[in-house]
């Protein structure tokens, strides 16, 4: 029998939630702060947000890059993940959501391990590939340039290093010819799981959350 790809079962779910509590009082206030700056309400489910911590701890993650930090609810679970001298680059164009990270990364008491970088991601990472290569790379910005971001995190990561890409199902477009508004993005998230999945430099697969998440290990 051929499992579903994914579930609907809401009180499934919140079994789930109720037993693993995602969310803790470092997190909530991150995303309340967050609100209250009128940032948007876009950061990880908290779920989500789980899957990097743990995805971050069997890496081992030493050096990792974030590729959209928003008010750091990612960055944190990330670090919170990672070896006890593990450092987080994390790229955002917004310097008020890169202020309200800075907040988060404090508060969490991650301020002397996660750098935040203030500029357009494809212009920041060639400045961090000097310092990689990298355990683990996680994607949540722009769509458009998901393929180019995989791309260097193919060049960037170590032998069995994590690349990560959330919304990788491109808020259920992705199967769609690519036309109209969303054209880009469609040709830039299939491009990337084509890399993923036959590019030769990753074993990938992409796990059935919400918004889809891609995982590739980099052989
Ligand atoms: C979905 S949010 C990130 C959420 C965050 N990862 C979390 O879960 O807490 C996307 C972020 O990427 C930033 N962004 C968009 N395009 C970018 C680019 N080209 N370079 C760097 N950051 C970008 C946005 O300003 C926004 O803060």
């Amino acid at each position: 029998m051929n499992k579903q790809f994914g579930n609907d079962d809401e009180a499934l779910a919140q079994w789930v939630l109720d037993t693993y509590q995602p969310e803790d009082d470092i997190l909530r206030e991150i995303r309340t702060r967050s609100t209250r700056e009128k940032l948007p309400d876009i950061q990880l489910a908290a779920l989500d947000a789980r899957h990097l911590e743990v995805l971050a701890r069997a890496a081992r993650a030493r050096r990792a890059v974030e590729i959209g930090t928003l008010g750091g609810y990612s960055g944190v679970s990330i670090l919170r993940g990672m070896e006890a001298d593990g450092v987080l680059d994390t790229i955002e164009l917004e310097p008020r959501h890169a202020e309200v990270a800075r907040e988060s990364f404090r508060r969490a008491g991650f301020g002397a391990r996660a750098r935040v970088h203030v500029g357009r991601a494809l212009e920041v990472l060639p400045k961090l590939a000097a310092s990689g290569p990298f355990d683990l790379c996680f994607i949540d910005a722009d769509k458009e340039s998901y393929a180019a971001y995989v791309a260097w995190a193919g060049d960037n990561l170590r032998p069995g290093g994590l690349v990560i890409a959330d919304n990788s199902f491109l808020f259920g477009h992705l199967p769609e010819a690519p036309t109209g508004e969303r054209a880009e993005a469609i040709k830039a998230m299939q491009a990337m799981h084509r890399d993923l999945a036959r590019g030769g430099k990753f074993r990938a697969t992409v796990l059935p959350t919400g918004e889809g998440l891609a995982v590739g290990a980099r052989v």
